[in-house]
């Protein structure tokens, strides 16, 4: 990506882009509805979406991916997806909505696919980032919460509700996937907001709220 594709992309932004990450049954699905709930008083700047989903596209790519049995995906073609599925959402609802000085949540974003197919899935994180800078056009969250907890209790909490082709995967992948999630909060100190998974749901919430009143 040129380096001046980068700045225009920047300039461009102006509204606030709020991530949600974390690994299998860390909560972030419900903690990011909670978020958006509790900032009702910004209804019509806010804009709330998923990956992968969150387009017509997407949604049918989260459909092949995660409930695709018998169909085989190897692993450089389950990253083009999830990828895939980035490009269409940036540039049909995140990127026009920030430009409209929209606040928006999303669940998960670009660290997902580090995380998973990078340090899980073990794609080098070159390749990872020269695929997604051209996904994104360089566009990255002000803020991203990473929601952790131990792995085992998560994939517990997770497959109560039943498991999806990725939830299927073994634990040593998921613990490289939280590990990396670690790795990457290291590097993006600024950006990435470690919060631990409290007792109760509203506990979490409440260290939620504390880190977006700094970017909102
Ligand atoms: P979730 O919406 O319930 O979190 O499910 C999405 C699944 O897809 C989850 O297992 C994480 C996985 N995923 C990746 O592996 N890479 C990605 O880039 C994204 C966005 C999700």
């Amino acid at each position: 990506m040129a380096k001046k594709n980068l700045i225009r992309s920047r300039r461009m932004k102006r509204g606030v882009f709020i991530t949600f990450e974390g690994i299998e049954g860390c909560g972030k699905s419900t903690q990011s509805k909670l978020l958006y709930d509790s900032l009702k008083a910004l209804k019509s700047r806010l804009v709330y979406t998923r990956e992968p989903g969150g387009t017509a596209l997407g949604e049918r790519i989260r459909e092949i991916i995660l409930h695709s049995d018998g169909i085989k995906i190897s692993d450089l073609s389950e990253l083009f997806l999830f990828e895939a599925a980035r490009s269409q959402l940036v540039k049909e609802v995140i990127s026009p909505a920030l430009k409209a000085n929209k606040i928006v949540i999303c669940d998960r974003f670009s660290d997902a696919t580090f995380s998973y197919q990078g340090y899980g899935g073990k794609i080098p994180l070159e390749i990872i980032k020269a695929l997604d800078r051209v996904a994104t056009d360089g566009l990255k969250p002000d803020l991203t919460i990473l929601l952790d907890l131990d792995t085992l209790t998560g994939l517990e909490r997770a497959r109560r509700k039943g498991t999806d082709r990725m939830e299927k995967k073994y634990i040593a992948y998921h613990n490289r996937v939280r590990l990396g999630y670690l790795a990457l909060a290291r590097r993006n100190r600024g950006r990435i907001k470690v919060i631990k998974v409290a007792d109760t749901i509203e506990m979490t919430h409440r260290a939620v709220a504390r880190e977006v009143e700094r970017v909102i």
